[in-house]
């Protein structure tokens, strides 16, 4: 987490690939906002359960394999292991040496299914998403979640994907970059947000500015997206490392003989989820058992640094950025922080969140990490690199 003191500036040009603007909400959604899309999908979750048999208990998984809970007697069971994963982190201590096994162990459990409901509230289930998707027992829930996230009553979401818009601490009147937003889960919350505390029917003052390189993933972004109707979101499509200034219109009298003033925009909010290794993930896809090496990380450092350097140039004076990734690895977050913070200088300060969120387990990051340059798989070189200030690891899953 990052708070701007005094700007810092860079420049370039822009594309903007959809959005909607300022005024009246039209379309038409079944989206409900504030407390309306709880009760629905409370009341229909009990008429659910009313009509549905029993669930059966998940099956005890097989030694050594994925767990996930149904036989599946045709195909081997992936093989969850990667010697080079296990030295790597074992040296850079992400966790505590007691801590080992049971956090390889949890690596090696599928995620649980998760959704949220609102900007405040969400849920946990007893099952992972395969088994949602597979067990027969489950699949009138199945449909009946898909099709609660059709209507927009409820968002699919992994937990962990939910923490970095819960310490932007937005307002209804801020302005929100997020620089690399596809396929939009936080956007999404990130509209929830600003939404709320809206009474029904009266638009917020927010604008959240959506971005991603990727066309392709930008329609998702907007699909995932419309069914918010929100009119105060703007999709963009443009490398955040580049991504340009803008200017606001002011004092509009819609006269062409009175042009509006231009107000260049800065933003109050950022939220850097920049492209990562992936390997925090590895919970919920087997093939990063297979394909994970230290490179991957490695690789992707200096885009990631040139992206979180663009989003402070762009933030306003007492403005707050969150970076987050969904790697593990050092070298994706710790080194990418501290490399913001020497270019820098005293322009931004690294804030301390230890009180916000207080249950969230979490610990503290790391001040020092090994790079890995070398060509075997297996060897780590002894590359240490320590800085002296204090690192605010959210979560590392
Ligand atoms: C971790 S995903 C973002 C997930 C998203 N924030 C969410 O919660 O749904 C990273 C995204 O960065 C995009 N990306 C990759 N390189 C980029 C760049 N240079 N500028 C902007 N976006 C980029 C990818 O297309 C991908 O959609």
């Amino acid at each position: 987490m990052l708070a701007a003191r005094t700007p810092v500036s860079l420049s370039l040009h822009h594309r903007i690939v959809a959005g909607g603007h300022r005024g009246r909400c039209v379309g038409g959604s079944q989206r409900r906002r504030g407390g309306a899309p709880c009760r629905q999908f409370t009341q229909a979750l009990q008429s659910l359960w009313r009509h549905s048999p029993p669930i059966p208990p998940p099956a005890p998984p097989a030694a050594g394999a994925a767990t996930s809970g149904e036989a599946e007697p045709s195909r081997q069971p992936p093989v969850l292991e990667n010697a080079a994963f296990e030295e790597y982190y074992k040296v850079q201590q992400i966790v505590r040496e007691e801590e080992w096994d049971a956090f390889m162990s949890v690596l090696r459990k599928p995620l649980p299914a998760t959704f949220r409901i609102n900007a405040c509230l969400a849920w946990h289930l007893n099952f992972s998403r395969k088994e949602l998707r597979k067990n027969q027992a489950l699949e009138s829930f199945h449909e009946f979640l898909k099709h609660e996230s059709e209507v927009g009553n409820i968002t699919r979401q992994e937990a962990v994907s939910m923490v970095p818009p819960l310490f932007l601490n937005v307002q209804p009147d801020h302005h929100i970059l997020d620089m690399c937003a596809a396929p939009g889960s936080k956007t999404f919350q990130l509209l929830e947000m600003i939404h709320q505390s809206k009474e029904l029917g009266l638009l917020p003052g927010a604008l959240v500015i959506a971005n991603d390189l990727n066309m392709r993933r930008c329609d998702l972004l907007i699909h995932n997206t419309k069914r918010m109707c929100t009119a105060n979101l703007i999709v963009t499509n443009h490398g955040a490392e580049n991504f340009p200034y803008c200017s606001l219109a002011k004092d509009c009298s819609g006269s062409y003989k009175d042009p509006c003033k231009l107000q260049k925009l800065e933003f109050d909010r950022i939220l850097c989820d920049v492209p990562c290794s992936g390997d925090g993930t590895i919970r919920k896809g087997h093939d990063m058992w297979r394909k994970w090496n230290s490179g991957m990380g490695n690789q992707l450092h200096l885009l990631q640094v040139n992206i979180a350097m663009r989003g402070i140039a762009l933030l306003k004076v007492g403005g707050r950025m969150v970076y987050s990734t969904c790697s593990l690895n050092p070298v994706e977050n710790e080194a990418v922080i501290a490399e913001l913070l020497r270019r820098s200088g005293n322009s931004v300060e690294l804030l301390d969140v230890s009180s916000e969120l207080p249950e969230l387990v979490r610990r503290p990051g790391l001040s020092t990490w090994k790079v890995c340059v070398s060509i075997s798989r297996y060897k780590i070189e002894n590359l240490g690199f320590r800085v002296t200030m204090k690192f605010h690891t959210i979560g590392r899953m």
